[in-house]
């Protein structure tokens, strides 16, 4: 039942536990690896990617106790969809857990579900539950301002393949950003969305690149898993 294979056991338990975390939070997703692992004999650093459909089995009464029938079964199928592979990640089922997220952001709507499913997608990735946040604030002050000032856009987040993490990609044609230098330079107090801005959201992220101009605005930024 247990075996090991090419791919990193930690990588697959960081990825199990950021799907349970995105449905339980961290502590109960905590529970739920160490309950389900047990139950396998095994340390949860010693799952591999090969354990998934026992694991998703052995999850069942775990999640039970946090979860209604419809949403242990939405949990088992991601975790047997869980793929972790040799340069990086990867993974999809039929269910594509690892599919980019592609928003477009018209009303405040699609903002907020924007930033769910960046989320997920965060968790999904490997990041931990503080920075699958940080991804999603981003998201949201980037498709904020899409609704605010631009009026409609879109917002890509896709998983990076050389090493994990994400990029995440705003896209309109609206008028554009007058005073960048001043607001990446820090001299401009973000007034609307979180209040972080486009340079709160600069600093959550390892890079972040802005193209502006009459016709519209670019914004790409980058994060990997640490
Ligand atoms: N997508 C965009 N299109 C045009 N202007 C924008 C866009 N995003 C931001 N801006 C301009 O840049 C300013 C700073 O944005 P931001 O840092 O998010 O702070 P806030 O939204 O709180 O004003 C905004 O007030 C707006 O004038
Ligand atoms: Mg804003």
């Amino acid at each position: 039942m247990i075996s090991s294979g090419t791919t990193s056991a930690r990588s697959f338990e960081q990825i199990v536990r950021g799907i349970l975390a995105a449905h339980l939070g961290p502590i109960h997703a905590d529970t739920a690896v160490m309950s389900a692992s047990r139950h396998l004999g095994v340390q949860p650093s010693q799952l591999t990617e090969r354990d998934r459909d026992a694991l998703a089995t052995a999850l069942a009464r775990p999640l039970r106790l946090y979860l209604d029938e419809t949403k242990v079964r939405i949990v088992q199928r991601e975790i047997t969809n869980a793929r972790v592979v040799d340069h990086g990640f990867a993974s999809a089922g039929e269910e594509a857990p690892m599919r980019p997220v592609e928003a477009r952001i018209r009303v405040e709507d699609d903002v907020i579900r924007a930033r769910a499913e960046a989320r997920d997608l965060a968790a999904r990735v490997g990041f931990d539950p503080v920075d699958a946040i940080k991804i999603a604030t981003v998201v949201s002050e980037l498709a904020r301002n899409i609704v605010m000032y631009a009026g409609t856009g879109t917002i890509t987040v896709r998983p990076l393949v050389a090493a994990r993490g994400l990029e995440i990609e705003s896209v309109d044609s609206g008028p554009g950003i007058a005073d960048l230098d001043a607001i990446l330079g820090g001299r401009y107090r973000s007034r609307k969305g979180l209040g972080l801005g486009i340079a709160g959201s600069k600093r959550l992220l390892d890079s972040m690149d802005v193209t502006t101009g009459p016709t519209g605005t670019r914004i790409v930024g980058r994060k990997r898993v640490p």
